[in-house]
């Protein structure tokens, strides 16, 4: 038996280059879906899983989302004063008890497999996971909360995989497959970012993973891969031949909230999936699309 997964790191160092000039001066991580930034849905998902450990490996300029886990306190004391008890909750409830985050630094941004690296002292020998907040999944349960489940029966590494159209599969880590029941896949072979003529299968790493601590120790070997990145793809598939790695299917639908497209269609399905909201937004957008259709 495997031990519990107790941490999670959440590599929000990337440049973001893909959103700007909305992250000129803002991490990407903090762009809104309705009404919260990317990350603090990724770290609500964590907890529903039973995370106790959140690792955000941050870089420069990124100092408003360690301020977003904590408190602020004229804005809560004015709330309080005024009795907008609702707007109050909004920004306290779901916030992690001290000491519950920590905030590393990864002075460049030389890859995923490097920021999670950055991380290493915080994880020592214990299996962990890593979301990336900008692959938001829609779901109930939450993916992650999927994932350790059907970690504690797999054991090794886990990611979450999609099926992706083949054209597409340059953009991914690929899994090359040798057991699938439908839910989860065994993989002897992982590559990163191949060529649709290549590929082994359209099956894709997306932003989820339950790591070995010796993903680590592969790491610490800072080979460049794919766009001179060290790349956390490559070292997953050093251990394959050593460690069992499994894909899982989850249940839910994913947004890829680093691309433009991706993070409106999120807006407008985390919008009609609010029962506050829910009716108005479906009639405006039936109004916008009658009105678009009609010039
Ligand atoms: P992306 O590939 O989406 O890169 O990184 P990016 O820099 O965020 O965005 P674009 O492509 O330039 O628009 C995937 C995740 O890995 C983190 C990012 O913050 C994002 O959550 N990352 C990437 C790091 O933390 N450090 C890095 O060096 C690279």
């Amino acid at each position: 038996m495997s031990k519990p997964v107790r941490k999670a790191i959440f590599p929000v160092a990337g440049l973001g280059t893909r959103f700007l000039p909305a992250t000129k001066a803002m991490p990407k991580e903090m762009l809104t879906i309705v009404d919260k930034p990317l990350i603090q849905y990724a770290v609500e998902e964590a907890m529903e899983a039973g995370i106790e450990q959140i690792i955000l490996v941050s870089g420069r300029g990124k100092t408003s989302m360690s301020d977003h886990f904590d408190h602020s306190y004229e804005l809560e004391q004015t709330l309080r004063a005024r009795g907008k008890t609702e707007a109050l909750k909004s920004v306290t409830e779901w916030l992690p008890k001290p000491g519950q985050v920590t905030v590393m630094r990864q002075q460049e941004p030389l890859g995923l497999g490097h920021a999670v690296w950055c991380a290493r002292n915080m994880i020592l020998d214990e299996p962990f996971a890593v979301l990336l907040a900008d692959d938001m999944i829609l779901s109930k349960p939450g993916c992650l909360k999927q994932m350790v489940e059907a970690f504690n029966e797999t054991g090794g590494n886990m990611v979450a995989v999609e099926e992706v159209p083949h054209e597409n599969t340059s953009r991914y880590g690929i899994l090359n497959p040798v057991e699938d029941d439908g839910k989860t896949v065994r993989a002897q072979g992982l590559v990163e970012k191949p060529d649709p003529s290549v590929a082994p299968s359209n099956l894709a790493i997306i932003g989820r993973y339950i790591l070995q601590p010796d993903v680590m120790v592969e790491l610490e070997r800072h080979e460049r891969g794919a766009g001179g990145e060290i790349q956390l793809t490559d070292a997953m598939a050093r251990t394959i031949d050593r460690i069992p790695f499994h894909g899982l299917r989850f249940d839910g639908r994913r947004f890829d909230c680093g691309s433009k497209e991706g993070f409106v269609q999120a807006n407008v399905a985390y919008a009609l999936n609010r029962p506050d909201l829910r009716n108005r937004v479906m009639n405006s957008l039936q109004e916008f699309c009658r009105l678009e259709s009609d010039n």
